[in-house]
Formats: C-alpha cells, sequence, structure tokens
C-alpha cells in the first residue's frame, strides 16, 4: 500500500519529552519541507490533492484528526491521533483530512520543496494519471518500523491489582507488626478461606502451581500409593507444567487427545490408555472448564486410580454444585499472576480432603519437615509467603464476582462474534466455566493473530507447541496426537478479563467480524 504507519521512538524524562525527526533517526527521507495546519473547523475538509513526486509525512501534534487515502486499488480511513506516529504518504496517493479535533496541529514533513505544477488537485486528472503511470511504489525508501499502538491489551493486571489497594496496605501494616514473612497468620487464613471456597477440609498454600502438583505425586509416592515407574493419564494439550509435575516425580505420563470442541480430557479415550501400571488420572481444567467428571470419576473408580486435578486455570468453577479443586482427590492450583485468583509474584496450593496426604504436603514442602528439626521426607522449599497471602485473601473475597464478570465478557464474545472462518468456544453450562482464557479456533490462525495485532488487538496462543513435541520431552516427540496438534496451530486467545470495557470488547469483535 502507498503509505504506511511508523512510530517514533522519543526521549522521556522528568523534563518531559522530546521526539527527534531527522533521516538518521525516524524518518524515511530527508526534510526539504515542513508546514503545519491549525485552526481546522470541524467540517473542513483539507488536502484534497495527490502529489506527482513528493512523498510527505503527516503527523497530529497536537489532537485527531481522521485522514482518508485512495490510490483507487486501495482505499483507507486512518485516524491520526499521536504525536509519536507519522503517516508516511508516497506519491500518487488521494488523500484527505477531515473530522478535526479542536486542537488538532498537523506537521507535514515533506521529500521535496514546494512546487505547484507537482501537486494534482483535480480527481479525475488523478484517476488518468494514476492509470498511465505504472511506477512501483514499492521499496520507495527502506521500511521504517512501525509497532502499532495497543489498542485492546490482551489483560491488564495493574488496573485490576489496583483495586485492591486499601486491602493489600492494610495487610501489608499487619505484616509489618506480625513480624512473619512465610506460613504466618495470612497463609494459615487464606488456608482456612480458600478450602472453604473449594469446600474441602485441607488447604496447604505452596510457591507456585507446578509445585503444587508435583507435591502431590510425591507424598502419593511417599504414602506408597504410586512407586517409580507408574503411568498418570494426563491430556496431551495441556501446559507443560501438568506433565513436569508427573515426569519429575519419576512417573510416566501417557497422554490423552482433548475433545475437539472443549478442549478437554476426551473421557472416551482414556480407558483404552489403562495398563496395570496406571495409578491416576490428572485431569486439567484447561481455559477455566471444569472436565467431565461425570464420565471420569466411574473410570476412575473401576481400576482404582487417583483423581488429580490441575486447576490452575478453573478458580471457583463448579461441576454439578461442586468446585474445581474439590472433584477428585486432590487438586493443585496456580495464583500467577494473571489467573483467575492471581497473587502478586508466584503462589500456589494444594487443595484435598485427605487429611494424611495434606500433613505429607505440608512436610514436603518444607524440606520435608513435619515439626522443627524433624526431617521425615527428602523434601523442599516450597512455602506460600505472608504477602502472597495478603493479596489472595483481598481477591478471593470477590472472586465469585469477578468471574461473573468474566462469563459476561464470554456472552457478548459468543453472542456477537459471526464470521464464518472463527470456531467459538463451547461451554457446558454457565457455572461450570470462568473463562480464565476465551478460545477461538480457526484454520488461518497465525493470518488472523497478525491482522489483529496490526489492528491494536493483543492475543496470545495458548499453547502454540505441546509438551510431547517440545525438546524437554524428546522421548515423547515421535507419537503423534492429531487433534492436540491441530488445536495447537489452530488455537488464539481473546483479550478477555473482568474490567475489560464495553468499547474495548466492541472493538474486539468489529475487528474479528471483518477478518476475511
Ligand atoms: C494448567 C496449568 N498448570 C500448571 C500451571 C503452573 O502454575 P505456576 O505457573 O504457578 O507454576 C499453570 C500456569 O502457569 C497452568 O496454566
Amino acid at each position: 500500500m502507498p503509505w504506511e504507519l511508523i512510530n517514533f521512538e522519543y526521549k522521556k524524562d522528568q523534563r518531559g519529552i522530546l521526539v527527534p525527526l531527522e533521516k538518521s533517526r525516524n524518518l524515511p527521507f530527508e526534510i526539504k519541507g515542513s508546514f503545519y495546519m491549525l485552526g481546522m473547523k470541524k467540517n473542513t475538509i483539507r488536502g484534497k490533492h495527490a502529489h506527482k513526486k513528493i512523498t510527505q509525512v503527516l503527523i497530529a501534534i497536537n489532537g485527531k484528526c481522521k485522514v482518508s487515502l485512495n490510490d483507487l486499488m486501495d482505499s483507507e480511513i486512518i485516524e491520526l491521533n499521536s504525536p509519536y506516529i507519522g503517516l508516511i504518504v508516497y506519491p500518487l496517493t488521494w488523500i484527505e483530512l477531515f473530522d478535526f479535533s479542536p486542537d488538532c496541529i498537523i506537521l507535514v514533513l515533506t521529500d521535496d520543496y514546494y512546487d505547484e505544477n507537482e501537486y494534482i488537485r483535480n480527481f479525475e486528472e488523478f484517476k488518468k494519471l494514476k492509470n498511465t503511470n505504472k511506477i512501483s511504489l514499492k521499496n520507495l525508501y527502506k521500511k521504517c518500523h512501525y509497532e502499532p499502538k495497543i489498542v485492546v491489551p490482551f489483560r491488564e493486571l495493574a488496573k485490576l491489582n489496583q483495586k485492591y489497594f486499601s486491602e493489600i496496605e492494610e495487610g501489608f501494616r499487619r505484616l509489618f507488626q506480625e513480624d512473619v514473612y512465610i506460613w504466618g497468620e495470612e497463609v494459615h487464613l487464606f488456608e482456612k478461606e480458600f478450602a472453604q471456597h473449594c469446600g474441602v477440609n485441607h488447604c496447604v498454600g505452596v510457591g507456585n502451581g507446578l509445585s503444587a502438583l508435583t507435591l502431590i505425586f510425591r507424598a502419593y509416592k511417599e504414602l506408597g500409593v504410586f512407586k517409580d515407574g507408574d503411568e498418570v493419564i494426563a491430556p496431551a494439550n495441556t501446559f507443560i507444567a501438568s506433565i513436569l509435575a508427573i515426569s519429575e516425580n519419576n512417573l510416566t505420563p501417557v497422554l490423552v487427545e482433548p475433545d475437539i470442541n472443549t478442549y478437554l480430557i476426551d473421557p472416551n479415550k482414556i480407558e483404552e490408555k489403562i495398563t496395570k501400571k496406571t495409578k491416576a488420572i490428572l485431569v486439567v481444567h484447561l481455559y477455566g472448564q471444569t472436565c467431565e467428571m461425570d464420565k471420569i470419576i466411574p473410570i476412575a473408580k473401576k481400576y482404582n486410580l487417583k483423581i488429580i486435578e490441575d486447576a490452575a486455570q478453573a478458580h471457583g468453577a463448579y461441576y454439578k454444585n461442586k468446585r474445581a479443586g474439590s472433584l477428585g482427590d486432590a487438586a493443585g492450583f496456580s495464583f500467577y499472576p494473571s489467573k483467575n485468583l492471581g497473587a502478586m509474584g508466584d503462589a500456589g496450593a494444594v487443595t484435598t480432603n485427605d487429611k494424611k496426604l495434606a500433613q505429607v504436603v505440608r512436610a514436603l514442602a518444607n524440606y520435608g519437615s513435619p515439626q522443627p528439626y524433624i526431617f521425615n521426607y527428602k523434601g523442599i522449599n516450597s512455602r506460600m509467603d505472608e504477602f502472597q497471602a495478603i493479596v489472595l485473601r483481598a481477591k478471593l473475597k470477590r472472586l465469585d464476582e469477578e468471574n461473573e464478570k468474566r462469563r459476561k465478557i464470554a456472552e457478548f464474545y459468543l453472542k456477537n462474534i459471526k464470521n464464518p472462518k472463527i470456531i467459538l468456544p463451547y461451554f457446558r453450562k454457565r457455572e461450570d466455566h470462568v473463562w480464565h482464557l476465551f478460545v477461538i479456533r480457526t484454520e488461518q490462525r497465525d493470518k488472523l493473530k497478525k491482522y489483529m495485532e496490526k489492528h491494536g488487538i493483543q492475543t496470545l496462543i495458548h499453547y502454540p507447541i505441546p509438551p510431547h513435541k517440545q525438546l524437554a520431552y524428546k522421548e515423547l516427540n515421535q507419537l503423534h496426537f492429531p487433534i492436540t496438534e491441530q488445536i495447537s496451530k489452530e488455537i488464539l486467545s481473546l483479550p478477555l478479563y473482568s474490567d475489560m470495557e464495553l468499547e474495548k470488547m466492541k472493538k474486539v469483535v468489529d475487528i474479528i467480524n471483518k477478518f476475511k
């Protein structure tokens, strides 16, 4: 296209901002002409011309306006609204500026001196000239670096955490008085409150989600339930931490394909993978939706298997009136900052109704020590710190409310995204999903991701390479899971966070609906 946007690098310090404009730094040409326009009335239209030879860069150094560009093959309207972005317009492009804000000042820089003969001020003449002139506009100048302004970020954690500022501040004051920084009163209270929230008897606050899961498997080993080489069924399309927790304990992950609609482990494919060595099923409530427990529990019962939940993405989600974290024998949670219940650092927890298991997990997380100076196991150090417990206690009170907001955003997307190229996520029941991620699918995923980026919408992929294709799991690299591999190439996570404004949701919908 004969126009493009460039980002100006600028210097910012306590004195203010400086934007240098010269060929050696930001601009694609040596400046020969420059002028600025101001005092335009809202209904004024400026421009209405094309240049035969001149290239120009337009910058809204104050206020904003719209610029319509047309080269007869393409046309586009761009809003110029930042002193740090320049619009390069190459020759033989019809340009009109309109919709000026009252404070708008447009700076125009050109690569040659003003020459009236060089202007085309009549559109019919422009069309004629354009059709006879077959100048290649490509590579007229070296391509300038342009990073689109982020209009819709994937998440806004600072904004979310800000809401809890006074409660966290209050907790921080308590921390100074308490003078205990790890596994103190705040962690103790959080454990009680989170256990109650999940509907279980025990909760152990640990260092992170990976530790939570790893410690569950380890504790079952210490209790003689699992031994080295035993097999654990797990979904093939999960985050690598689920699998690391298994292999770290010298247990063997046996991967099962997900259901193509829910992206959750396919219960119909579990039984065929069970051998004499199988000791557990790791269910991952991926993206925030609980797994189909009614189909999984009978299989576990039939073969006497433990059910371990990876609930890292499903805080507060239900399955038939029971919460994630209470649906199996034990569950591991992550409170990584971006999770639905997120700390301001690393944190995790194990929930269970099994008192003995909780005791062993607690000891293992504390060097293997059930009481001071007694070490029953070769444990690790993975304890929740008091500050994270303060943050989590403040946020837990409003977790259901925040999850409800997520549901409403998901419903907005589900209702309004209408594009035959996009497969929307399936959900079983409202309460069963807490929309940690809103994951769509399309055969043109990479193209869609780039297109969204171009329009300032941040998207992520959860996850682009499944564990069995990672270098870390060379021994699994030759395995083939067609559904998992297809999903990994087609999925894209859209921005969804509890405080997302309607304007941003509408922008996502509008842009995605126009994707061709
Ligand atoms: C499904 C799943 N399992 C495990 C983890 C590991 O949690 P953490 O990052 O707290 O170690 C995460 C998140 O990062 C996750 O999404």
